[in-house]
């Protein structure tokens, strides 16, 4: 048996979760992957294509996970820790379908506890979001703020928060919920029309196309530097603690015109900006209040915006 901590990232393909493997095998860890690459890619991970560090194994985490690694732990032992990212990621998406938002985003979190419980997983840390918190009108949002969800996949994200803190409490199950707010940077896949803001507004300036904004762009973002968000993803691996929900954000907001313009501005190109009509089951302004995130977890979204721009865009 191999002596090397196993962690597994569902939804290590994608966006979030391939910036997470590459920081978790740089940390030691052995890495077992697990995602149905609805919209993660394996070339998201081709950087470990020589690596017998990682497992890619496709698996549907709403139908559980534990026949996926069966294979996995009998070679390598047990799952220290888990990284829960796999998801349907889309607002919008929720509030079309949200009977599948529901069974893959409330249902794979059970299923991921369930083995978690189980199997006597060290942490499970789990990626929350904003969306929990709904419209709120004081800002910062603090992570003690009302939660009032306005979407299904809003729901889904606080109704798993919930069944962390009662695996942790009932079951013993140390967890961790991360509330991201909006998360950007290379990798993440424009091409669906639900993709986020910036990935579609970065590939569409960078051919200086038109951008499209949904509302007259007075809507409010903190947009969060995704090495920000892998940092914030270790720290909580390595935590001690138990049942710690903590915002993960820069504390800046910045309005969906002001990116818009941003983004045209350090592309160069002559890109229009329209309006179309506000999308249903938004929030209109969000902002984290950050300090549990820095005294608990010790980290600090220190990536500027125009920097984290300018990497994506590049
Ligand atoms: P992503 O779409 O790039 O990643 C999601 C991954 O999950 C993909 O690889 C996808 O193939 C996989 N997946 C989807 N359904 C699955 C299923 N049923 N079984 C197994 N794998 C499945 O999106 P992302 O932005 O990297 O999001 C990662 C996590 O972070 C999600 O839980 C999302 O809700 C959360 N989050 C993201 C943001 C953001 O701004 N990107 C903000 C808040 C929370
Ligand atoms: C995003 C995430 C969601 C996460 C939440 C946390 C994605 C796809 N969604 O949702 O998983 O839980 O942050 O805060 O990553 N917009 C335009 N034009 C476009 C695209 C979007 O104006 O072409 C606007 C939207 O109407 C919205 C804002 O930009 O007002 C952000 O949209 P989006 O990137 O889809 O993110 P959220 O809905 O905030």
């Amino acid at each position: 048996m191999s002596r090397i901590p196993l962690a597994v990232v569902t939804g290590g393909a994608g966006f979030i979760g391939s910036h997470t493997v590459d920081a978790l095998i740089a940390a030691g860890f052995r890495v077992c992957v697990l995602d149905n690459f609805s919209t993660g890619k394996r070339s998201n991970l081709a950087q470990h294509a020589n690596s017998d560090r990682l497992d890619i194994v496709t698996c549907d985490v709403a139908h559980g996970i534990f026949a996926a690694l069966a294979p996995i732990t009998a070679q390598h032992g047990p799952v220290e820790r888990i990284v829960h990212l796999a998801a349907q990621v889309s607002v919008v998406a929720s509030v079309a379908n949200p009977l599948v938002d529901m069974q893959i985003n409330y249902g794979g979190t059970l299923h991921v506890l369930e083995y978690a419980r189980a199997q006597g997983v060290k942490k499970v840390a789990f990626a929350s979001s904003a969306a929990v918190y709904g419209d709120v009108v004081e800002m910062p949002v603090r992570e003690d703020t009302p939660r009032q969800p306005v979407s299904p996949y809003g729901i889904d994200k606080l109704a798993s928060e919930f069944a962390l803190d009662y695996y942790a409490s009932v079951h013993g199950v140390p967890t961790t919920a991360l509330r991201f707010f909006n998360v950007y940077g290379p990798r993440q896949d424009p091409t669906s029309p639900y993709s986020g803001v910036i990935s579609i507004f970065a590939d569409r300036a960078k051919a200086g196309r038109g951008l499209t904004i949904f509302g007259d762009g007075s809507q409010t973002r903190d947009f969060v530097y995704v090495g920000d968000v892998v940092r914030a993803i270790v720290a909580a691996l390595g935590d001690g603690n138990s049942r710690l929900i903590a915002n993960v954000g820069t504390g800046s907001e910045i309005t969906v015109l002001e990116l818009a313009r941003t983004v045209v501005d350090l592309c160069g190109r002559k890109s229009t900006i329209e309006h179309a009509p506000a999308r249903s089951g938004e929030i209109l302004k969000s902002r984290a209040r950050v300090d549990r995130l820095s005294e608990k977890l010790g980290v600090v979204a220190e990536t500027r915006l125009v920097d984290g721009l300018r990497a994506t865009l590049s």
